[in-house]
């Protein structure tokens, strides 16, 4: 058993892609797996954590001991993020939310037409910074930033803007890693500092991940 270092924490995690409604049979999503999510929700539990696992669309079993919260759209992601963030020590938002949602969802099936449409979309709100911004009962607050080229400014540049604690940055151009793989490789950074954690299995990582939280908010 491993040392119960977030015993009397509650975590909550988004997890997953969000999937966003064109017309009644027609979404925009991505290719997120949500294992990472769920790697972090599991590692959380073993480590003693009361886990609040908010979860797009995807097939993978609940870990053991999690509260699951389903949901498809940005939209319904945020909602839900604002409903539990509060209430928790730790929020970590692993989610690979849409960027943008039709301006508008069709109420019946779009219909075939000229040899191009234009689609609309209206930008989603960033979920993980309204919980940075919480004015009270804000969690410390952990992002994620998948990247494909300067990882480390990209990413300190999120952990700014966002207002995060701290961000987990991984370089998903290596397809060994990242969307979809069992294994990735991530940096940790915080304002001051950073930690690089070398190619592992995700469940490994989550664990680190975790256990790299609970240090800081002891
Ligand atoms: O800006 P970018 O999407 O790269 O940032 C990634 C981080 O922000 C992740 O932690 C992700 O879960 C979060 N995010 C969010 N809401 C959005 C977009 C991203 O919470 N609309």
């Amino acid at each position: 058993p491993l040392p119960q270092v977030l015993a009397g924490k509650t975590v909550t995690i988004t997890a997953g892609p969000t999937r966003e409604a064109l017309d009644p049979v027609r979404f925009i999503t991505n290719h997120s797996s949500g294992k990472m999510g769920f790697s972090l929700a599991e590692a959380a539990h073993a480590l003693g954590a009361k886990v609040n696992l908010i979860a797009g669309p995807v097939s993978l079993p609940t870990p053991g001991g999690c509260k699951r919260i389903n949901v498809e759209s940005a939209a319904q992601m945020h909602q839900s993020a604002l409903e539990y963030a509060p209430q928790s020590d730790i929020f970590i938002g692993c989610a690979a939310v849409a960027d943008y949602r039709a301006a508008s969802v069709a109420s019946q099936k779009i219909k075939k037409q000229g040899d191009e449409i234009t689609l609309t979309l209206t930008k989603n709100p960033d979920i993980i910074a309204s919980v940075a911004a919480l004015p009270t009962s804000r969690p410390y607050t952990v992002g994620f930033a998948a990247e494909t080229q300067n990882v480390a400014q990209y990413a300190q540049g999120k952990l700014i803007n966002k207002g995060l604690d701290m961000i987990c940055a991984n370089d998903v151009s290596n397809s060994n890693v990242g969307f979809n793989s069992d294994n990735n490789a991530l940096t940790l950074y915080w304002k001051k500092e950073r930690i690089e954690l070398p190619q592992s299995s995700k469940k490994e990582l989550a664990l680190t991940v975790m256990q790299a939280i609970a240090e800081k908010i002891k």
